[in-house]
């Protein structure tokens, strides 16, 4: 695959700007949403109308209301049943508004999707997902500035409170059912198809966790193969200097670090990974470049 251009500018409109009528206003309770930016130009850049994309954490489905309306089909897995259920309301929405995919959604453990979707073995052109994790940096808040009332209020800012929920797992179990989502991904994507996921580094009790690494080594040893690494913008790009749209957790985050003496700055981009599944090897050309050698 040819390395494509390494940076895009995906936060030109702010995250709400881009949803606005286009997503049913409830989705905006969920804590980490892709932005719809991104999701549109991975579909756009690694697939072509009617083919189908799958998300296998896909939360309320921005991948496949983004895919849907570029013409292609889509698939999504999500742990949690009311996610599902808003994903599903979001693609009717997309429809609604003259979306040509189709999209479908079913609540399961992404750990199994290979067995839970096995009509879509080898089907997939690209699969687009951002999993959970860093959950400290999620949700919305208001402030005694705002609300009045003593102390800074927080809400939506977990996926649920199911413990089994990849969010709520220390890293190691985190990498584990990444590991075997991405294998499970392998097996539904045809020969030559990509999977795409979006990962920030994170910090855990002042530590700097490198997700972006740990994922592409997890990936390579799902039997993937790693293809590219893009900077997608979550600032805009002003003129002459970058718009900050960090939310308020990772200021806070920062300040926090910085006064304690640690160099932090608020992250402004998330990484895209891009993986390719091997092409199967060709068991015809070799049998008879074998039977041609002359020892
Ligand atoms: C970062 S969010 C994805 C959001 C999605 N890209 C969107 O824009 O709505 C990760 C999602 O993974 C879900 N999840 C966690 N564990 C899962 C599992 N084992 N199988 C499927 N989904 C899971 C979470 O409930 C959460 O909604």
């Amino acid at each position: 695959m040819t390395p494509i251009t390494s940076v895009w500018a995906t936060g030109q409109q702010q995250s709400r700007t881009q949803r606005r009528g286009r997503y049913l206003p409830e989705s905006m309770k969920h804590p980490g949403k892709m932005l719809p930016s991104i999701a549109a130009q991975v579909i756009d850049t690694y697939t072509q109308p009617g083919e189908l994309v799958i998300d296998p954490m896909c939360g309320i489905g921005t991948t496949l209301v983004e895919a849907v309306h570029l013409g292609r089909h889509a698939a999504g897995m999500e742990y949690e049943e009311g996610w599902a259920k808003l994903a599903v309301a979001n693609l009717a929405h997309a429809r609604r508004q003259g979306a040509t995919g189709f999209g479908t959604v079913i609540a399961g453990d992404a750990r199994g999707i290979a067995r839970l979707l096995p009509d879509l073995v080898s089907r997939a052109a690209l699969v687009l997902t951002s999993p959970p994790y860093g959950s400290a940096t999620h949700g919305h808040i208001r402030a005694t500035r705002d609300s009045g009332e003593p102390g800074i209020r927080k809400w939506n800012q977990r996926y649920s409170r199911d413990r089994a929920n990849l969010a709520h797992q220390g890293l190691p179990v985190l990498l584990d059912g990444f590991a075997q989502i991405l294998s499970g991904c392998g097996e539904l994507l045809r020969p030559g198809g990509v999977v795409a996921m979006t990962v920030r580094p994170y910090r855990h009790r002042g530590e700097l966790v490198d997700l972006p690494g740990h994922v592409q080594k997890v990936a390579q040893r799902a039997g993937l193969v790693f293809a590219d690494r893009i900077v997608c913008l979550l600032c805009g790009l002003g003129h002459g200097k970058l718009l900050n749209r960090a939310s308020f957790f990772q200021l806070y985050e920062a300040r926090k670090g910085r006064a304690r003496g640690l160099p932090i700055h608020a992250t402004a981009h998330e990484d895209l990974l891009v993986f390719t599944k091997p092409q199967p090897l060709n068991k015809t050309a070799s049998t008879v470049q074998r039977a041609a050698d002359p020892t």
